[in-house]
């Protein structure tokens, strides 16, 4: 009999729901070393953890997400909240002893975060952080591609995260706006963008970077005033050097009308090249040099179960993984890492690593200049 694995689950919105999900999917195709088991949701009222624990059948429910942390029963804690509540959370559980699972960003600052991967190291806990697109078994094989040498020396990464859910300026204030929360698109888009190109290339050294706020007010509630200052950035771009010596780009925007999952990212290397973008998620794009001449060009490699972890889903190539069943990738992962299995990346220690280039970037913008990731402690 394999032992459970107990969750607290805190939060029910968008990535809430993906988690349930997950924790569910995940013993269902994969043969795992524990039972993963949510025994507890929280959420902000009584009510909303109430009504989202019957929908996704979760036998308890509280309205106080404390509850969830000193629970004896939790031996994880998942937080899915908006990112100014993550460090609270995430350092009560690990005070309690607990193992945490958090969405990304991990934490307002590189500062914060920097604080809650200690904490979790001195207490020996594991901890896994929600970059889920590194999941992807199409990401793996982007990275297969670059650490075997098939494209060669990477030279240059044009990486991309630009969605449009702010691009109407009729869209109110909301928690992604908090600045308790930490930065804007920079944060919520920029980390995914910044994790993908630790993962394929490598550590960035210096970056030199704008920012921009597009939407400058935004009403409290939709079509209402009054109107409150938007103090986070919509948009961010950066020319950056890794410590290989490759250079790039990082991207990231809010309001990027008409795009609605541009995570992507161009990779040159002195042997090929690889184009992959999350919108098709399902296929990456190969360019490998030494082609008959008048037959050069990229070719598309769809996903199948000759890559990382499809088969377990499905028998046959193309068919398509989803958001969900990659979110199911990750929990499998931290599931095989809580039963002895090989240790979870990306934890709070890389977390706390791609914060330091978002706080990179905004110090870059503030003051104009070339920094080193050195400069953020
Ligand atoms: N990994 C990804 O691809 C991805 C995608 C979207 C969001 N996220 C991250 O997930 C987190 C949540 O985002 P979302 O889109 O699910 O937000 P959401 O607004 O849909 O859900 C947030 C949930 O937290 C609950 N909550 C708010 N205050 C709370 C409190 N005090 N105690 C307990 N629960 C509380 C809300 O009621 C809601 O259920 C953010 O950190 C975000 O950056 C990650």
């Amino acid at each position: 009999m394999i032992r459970p694995l107990r969750i607290g689950l805190v939060g029910s919105g968008f990535m809430g729901r993906s988690h349930a999900l997950a924790w569910r999917i995940a013993p269902l195709v994969f043969e795992l070393p524990v039972r993963p088991e949510i025994v507890v949701l929280a959420d902000r009222t009584e009510e909303l953890a109430a009504q989202a624990a019957r929908q996704l059948a979760i036998p308890r429910a509280t309205g106080d997400w404390r509850d969830v942390v000193r629970d004896p029963e939790v031996d994880l804690v998942d937080i899915t909240t908006p990112n100014a509540l993550h460090k609270e959370i995430a350092l009560a559980a690990i005070e309690a002893g607990k193992a945490v699972y958090c969405e990304k960003p991990l934490a307002p600052s590189a500062a914060d975060a920097r604080e809650l991967t200690e904490a979790a190291e001195r207490m020996g806990l594991s901890t896994f952080v929600g970059f889920n697109y590194l999941r992807n078994p199409m990401t793996r094989l982007a990275r297969e591609l670059v650490a075997s040498g098939e494209v060669g020396e990477v030279w240059n990464f044009r990486g991309i995260h630009a969605e449009d859910y702010m691009s109407d300026p009729g869209v109110p204030w909301s928690w992604r706006l908090d600045p308790a929360g930490g930065a804007g698109a920079v944060a919520d888009l920029g980390s995914h963008i910044i994790a993908m190109a630790r993962f394929i290339v490598g550590p960035i050294d210096e970056l030199v970077a704008d920012v921009d706020t597009v939407v400058t007010e935004r009403a409290i509630t939709r079509g209402g005033a009054p109107v409150r200052p938007v103090e986070v950035d919509d948009e961010a771009r950066a020319l950056v050097r890794f410590a290989n010596g490759a250079t790039g780009t990082i991207e990231a925007s809010w309001v990027a009308t008409g795009r609605k999952m541009y995570l992507a990212f161009e990779l040159t290397g002195s042997k090929g090249s690889i184009l992959l973008n999350m919108e098709r998620m399902n296929e990456l794009r190969l360019f490998v040099k030494g082609q008959k001449a008048g037959r050069e060009g990229y070719v598309e490699i769809p996903a199948g179960p000759d890559h990382v972890d499809y088969a377990a889903f499905l028998p046959a190539p193309a068919h398509q993984l989803g958001f969900n069943e990659i979110k199911a990738i990750e929990v499998k992962d931290i599931a095989m890492a809580m039963g002895g299995g090989p240790a979870f990346r990306p934890d709070f220690r890389e977390a706390y690593e791609i914060q330091r280039v978002v706080d990179a970037i905004l110090l870059s913008a503030r003051e104009r200049r070339w920094v080193s990731i050195d400069e953020i402690d």
